[in-house]
């Protein structure tokens, strides 16, 4: 490893021995999260739910594990299915340049999956008018649903590098049982992420309005999920490396 690497690495793996620089990421999370800060941005010109901070972990996970298939519960405006879709279009870019071979964007067998219990008319109408939106396929129904289940295995079949991405609704029961149903499908070195399990950090007064909150939301499926799946452990490195995420604990690496 070069120097520059360790470096970064040092510099990641000291991040919990800094309780101002963590103290500093804890309080922007909870006044941007006052602000619905998360709304506030596009990927390609479409909506999407995301910090930036998580974005980039994508971007660097998608590079790295190189998927052929991304599987997405909860699309709203599209934005993460673009951005998924996009990274998945640099790599056919990627490899037609190190091939030497013209790019062909139809001929890529790189697809995005994005399952929503309600994909809104004008939401599937910008999708589909997206330049991305050949690499993209959605289905309607609830992702914990044993026909959309079926479907999104099936589905699935012949694909060989698979990442997971969960973000629809956000309680305790429908992570753990989108867990159930997709995290199988994440390849061995690939991850299944689980986002907005920040909602176990925060004051119950934040999430008054919604079926989820602290005790009772992504993180605590995912600590219910991992006492049986040793197949998953919680990349730390992320949440370290980023210090501004609304995954913490929700970046499961399939190690076995
Ligand atoms: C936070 S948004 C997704 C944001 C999107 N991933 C992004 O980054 O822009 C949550 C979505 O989950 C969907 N949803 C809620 N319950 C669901 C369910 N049971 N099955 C599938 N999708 C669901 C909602 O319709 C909503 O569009």
């Amino acid at each position: 490893m070069d120097s520059f690497q360790s470096e970064i690495e040092k510099r990641i793996a000291s991040v919990p021995e800094n309780p101002d620089l963590c103290q500093a990421g804890d309080n922007f999370m909870f006044e941007s999260i006052k602000t619905k800060y998360s709304y506030n941005f596009e990927w390609l010109g479409r909506p999407i739910i995301q910090y930036p901070q998580d974005m980039v972990a994508m971007q660097e996970l998608i590079w790295s594990i190189k998927p052929d298939l991304i599987i997405e519960t909860g699309i709203a405006h599209g934005g993460s299915l673009i951005l998924s879709a996009s990274m998945l279009a640099l790599l056919d870019y990627t490899d037609a340049v190190e091939s030497g071979q013209p790019l062909d964007p139809k001929a890529s067998r790189r697809r995005v999956l994005g399952i929503d219990i309600d994909i809104r008319s004008h939401n599937r109408a910008a999708i589909e008018a997206h330049p991305m939106a050949h690499k993209i396929d959605m289905i309607q129904g609830s992702s914990i649903a044993p026909e959309i289940i079926a479907q999104v295995h099936e589905y699935a079949k012949g694909y060989e590098r698979i990442l997971v991405c969960l973000d629809s609704n956000h309680t305790h029961d429908h992570a753990l049982a989108e867990l159930e149903a997709y995290a199988p499908l994440a390849s061995k070195g690939s991850y299944c992420v689980v986002f907005d399990s920040i909602i176990e950090d925060l004051p119950a007064e934040m999430s008054s309005d919604r079926p989820w909150g602290p005790g009772d939301n992504p993180k605590t499926a995912v600590w219910e999920y991992l006492k049986t799946h040793a197949e998953f452990e919680i990349d730390k490195n992320v949440e370290q490396k980023l210090l501004i995420t609304v995954a913490p604990d929700g970046y499961l690496k399939r190690i076995k």
